[in-house]
Order: C-alpha cells, then structure tokens, then sequence
C-alpha cells in the first residue's frame, strides 16, 4: 500500500465512523496487548491458520470470490501477511474488538482472546 493510500484510506475510515459512530473505536488496543509470562503455545499451525481461514479470508484473501466490500490491498493470505496486519487485525477482532468479523456471527470471547495472546506473542 502506498502512503498515499494509506493516508486517504484513514481518512474515508475517520468520516465513516464519525458518520455511523459504531464499532471504530478499539476497545483493547494493540500498545497494550500483552503475551503472557512464558510465551503462548498457540502457533499458526495449531490456532491462527485455522482462525484467520474461517473468520477472516472469505473476504481479506486475494483468492476469495466474493470481497463482500474488504478492500483489495488488505488481504491475510499467509502468516506473512497477518503479521504484517498485526496491529490492525488485533484492533479489530482481539479480546473485546468485535469490529471484524463484520457478523452476523461472531467468533466467541475465549477465542477472541486467543487470538489477542496468539498475535500479542508474535504470530508464532
Ligand atoms: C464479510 C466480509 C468480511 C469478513 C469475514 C472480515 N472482514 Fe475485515 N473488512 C471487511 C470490510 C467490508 C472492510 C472495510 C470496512 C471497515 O473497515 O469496516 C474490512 C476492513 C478490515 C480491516 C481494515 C481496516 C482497519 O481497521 O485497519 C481490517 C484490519 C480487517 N477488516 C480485519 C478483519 C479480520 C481480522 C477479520 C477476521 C477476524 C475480518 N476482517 C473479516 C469485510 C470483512
């Protein structure tokens, strides 16, 4: 993405949300997400794969057919990827973040703050 983008993406994204005032504001945020003492045993493999395939990728892969309105440059094809969006995805899904997935069926709490711990730790 280039900062040009980037920048005029932010701003679209600020009226939006002073427009519709819902769901723009993080409630846990990513300066203060922490990866417990010894680390976490979650790991792409065994939670993070599975977690962005189901409840991320059907509309942010650059594979999936229907977008359903993601934007184009925002997509979590690989675990390079999700690193890459770390921040974002954790301001978004993490913990009490329930912005995205945009519903109607949310993941549940327990595995909202997995993946806050599993991205807080590094995307391991
Ligand atoms: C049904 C389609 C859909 C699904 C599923 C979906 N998104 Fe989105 N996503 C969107 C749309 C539409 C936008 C643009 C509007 C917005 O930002 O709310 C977006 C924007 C985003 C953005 C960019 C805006 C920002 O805050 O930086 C991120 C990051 C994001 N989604 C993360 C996720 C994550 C993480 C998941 C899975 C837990 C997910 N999305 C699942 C449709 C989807």
């Amino acid at each position: 993405m280039t900062r040009a983008q980037t920048s005029s993406y932010g701003v679209t994204q600020a009226l939006v949300c002073a427009l519709i005032l819902q769901g723009c504001e993080a409630e846990d945020a990513w300066d203060e997400a922490i990866c417990p003492e010894g680390g976490t045993t979650l790991s792409y493999e065994n939670f993070g794969r599975d977690f962005i395939g189901s409840e991320c990728q059907t509309c942010h892969a650059s594979e999936a057919k229907e977008r359903r309105g993601a934007p184009t440059h925002i997509s979590f094809d690989d675990l390079e990827a999700v690193r890459e969006w770390s921040d974002r995805i954790y301001e978004r899904s993490a913990g009490e973040n329930v912005s995205m997935p945009p519903g109607p069926v949310d993941p549940d709490l327990a595995t909202r703050e997995a993946l806050g711990e599993w991205l807080a730790c590094g995307a391991p």
